[in-house]
């Protein structure tokens, strides 16, 4: 079967990813770390998602909506996954981080050591930086 023919959507998204072998997770279910109120609805954590989904979509990123990072005591939490190089696990974000978490997201497609630059990378994501996470065939030689 010729795929081509049957998903004319997933080519077209392809044709314009422009942070290819990047996906960016955001979550949803977060709560606001100045204001964890339990019954905010929506929760900080959907207004991000939403908005960074919607933006990926317009901006041709490619960005998922997720349950939960595990990373609930940091606020508003977002995991950079890279097909090639490091990914990268944020807190501490706002509700209207969205077009930083795309920026950071196509330094880290277009980075030829699949380390995300520190130059040009969105404050927030200086600040927000939890964790970084090698790729999977990464070795490093020790003395
Ligand atoms: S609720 Fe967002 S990381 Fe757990």
């Amino acid at each position: 079967m010729d795929i081509t023919t049957t998903s004319p959507g997933l080519n077209e998204t392809r044709s314009r990813d422009t942070a290819p072998g990047i996906v960016v997770y955001v979550c949803r279910s977060c709560r606001s770390e100045a204001d964890p109120n339990p019954n905010a609805d929506p929760r900080p954590g959907a207004t991000l998602a939403q908005a960074a989904v919607t933006l990926g979509q317009a901006e041709g990123v490619d960005i998922r909506s997720v349950n939960c990072l595990a990373n609930c005591k940091r606020g508003l939490s977002a995991a950079m996954r890279s097909a090639d190089g490091w990914s990268y696990i944020f807190g501490s974000l706002s509700e209207d981080a969205a077009p930083d978490l795309l920026v950071g997201a196509r330094l880290l497609s277009s980075a030829p050591d699949g380390l995300m630059p520190w130059r040009g990378r969105p404050d927030i994501l200086k600040r927000g930086l939890v964790a970084r996470i090698p790729p999977l065939n990464f070795t490093e030689e020790t003395p």
